[in-house]
């Protein structure tokens, strides 16, 4: 599978300027500045880890958005996923801000297709907002039941040639600048693929230097049906990769071929999927067949080693070269760095574990088992 800087092989320039910004030389490889800092404050370039920005004016407000921006920026990462929907339509104009002055070193993903809620100083979702914070900060738990609600402050589906139009303008002006690096469709239904007018004004949008690459971003099986479609201009791919769903993602990759970008989200599952993960990760230090070795090292089984591991398998293990992921926190921020800088694990051990979660999913798929 392609990473996301073989996608400009005709455009030596672009493709030398985006190398740089994801912090490798013009030969492919990590630049010495692509060396992992971890003291925040010095220049480095991430490459590998990209700052998902779904949480950004939802999960927290103003001010620790900006504060996770600015660490992850300081700390290298130049590689921001947004949407449209995003912080109830505030996320991206938040980035744009964000952004003033850094646009040409960095890489903006965005989607469309999901529009927030209805904007407007007295929507349901803005009244709600502080309230929804407060009552996550006293009762994390409390997440599962309010995803109804949230979710139905969205609304999926606007897949016209207007809506693309309409969207992207409004992500440009919220993004402060003339062009996004990839627009991907977001959470389309299957039968959206096959629009070819849809992707015919893609293209036309890639002509007019408004998109370089166009995108889908979705679930596994909806990246499926767009690798069985293959719509005329689909560069990229963005899926779920985690450790409940390695399989998937590895069915994927292998499918994708060298054809397209591949960018892997969720990679904790959500905050939702961090305790189901280091439980995982306990498992298997206390498994019989895991090596006595191998079971030290898993046994903290804390944000560290679970970062060392998710990222390590998505990245190495699967070879989707891209993770973006949410860090709000700098302690997460600084495990996932630390994690793709240096793993604890060798490539033996980090097969082993793929393989070991890889045979435990395939058996609990099978009926009976
Ligand atoms: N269809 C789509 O297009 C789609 C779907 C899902 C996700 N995405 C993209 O992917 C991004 C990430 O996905 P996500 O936000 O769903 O979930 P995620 O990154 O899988 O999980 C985020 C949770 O993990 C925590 N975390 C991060 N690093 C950690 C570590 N080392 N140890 C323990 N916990 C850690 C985060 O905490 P803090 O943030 O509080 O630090 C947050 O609670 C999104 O922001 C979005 O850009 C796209």
């Amino acid at each position: 599978m392609k990473t996301i800087l073989d996608g400009e092989a005709n455009d030596p320039d672009a493709r030398d300027a985006r190398r740089s910004a994801l912090g490798r030389d013009s030969e492919g490889e990590r630049s010495s500045a692509g060396e992992v800092k971890l003291g925040l404050g010095e220049a480095a370039v991430v490459a590998g880890l990209g700052f998902g920005c779904a949480a950004l004016m939802g999960r927290v407000g103003r001010k620790e958005s900006l504060a996770a921006l600015g660490a992850a920026y300081e700390a290298g990462i130049r590689f921001f996923d947004s949407a449209r929907s995003y912080g109830y339509g505030e996320a991206e104009a938040l980035l744009g801000e964000f952004l003033r002055g850094r646009r040409s070193g960095v890489v903006i993903s965005t989607k469309f297709g999901v529009l927030p809620a209805a904007a407007g100083p007295m929507s349901a979702a803005r009244r709600l907002k502080p309230l929804v914070r407060g009552l996550l900060h006293v009762a994390p738990g409390a997440r599962r039941w309010l995803q109804g609600p949230l979710a139905a402050q969205r609304s999926s589906g606007h897949f016209s040639v207007a809506d693309l139009h309409a969207s992207l303008e409004a992500s440009l002006r919220a993004l402060r600048t003339d062009y996004v690096d990839v627009l991907s469709l977001h959470d389309p239904p299957p039968s959206v693929l096959e629009r070819g007018e849809l992707f015919a004004a893609l293209q036309d949008l890639v002509a007019a230097g408004k998109v370089r690459w166009v995108g889908v971003a979705a679930e596994p099986e909806v990246i499926e049906s767009a690798l069985a479609a293959r719509p005329a201009g689909l560069r990229y791919l963005q899926f779920p990769c985690n450790l409940f769903n390695l399989g998937l993602g590895q069915r994927l990759v292998g499918r994708a071929g060298g054809d397209f970008i591949a960018i892997a989200n969720h990679p904790f599952g959500g905050p939702a999927g961090v305790a189901g993960g280091k439980r995982l990760l306990s498992l298997l230090s206390v498994a019989p067949a895991t090596p006595a070795g191998l079971r030290e090292k898993l046994r903290p089984a804390d944000d560290a080693v679970l970062a060392d591991v998710v990222l390590n398998l998505v990245t190495g293990g699967l070879g989707v070269p891209t993770v973006v992921a949410s860090m709000l926190h700098m302690e997460h921020l600084r495990a996932n760095l630390a994690a793709l800088r240096n793993s604890r694990f060798d490539s033996k051990e980090l097969s082993w574990i793929l393989e070991a979660i890889l045979s435990t999913e395939a058996a609990a798929m099978t009926p009976g088992s």
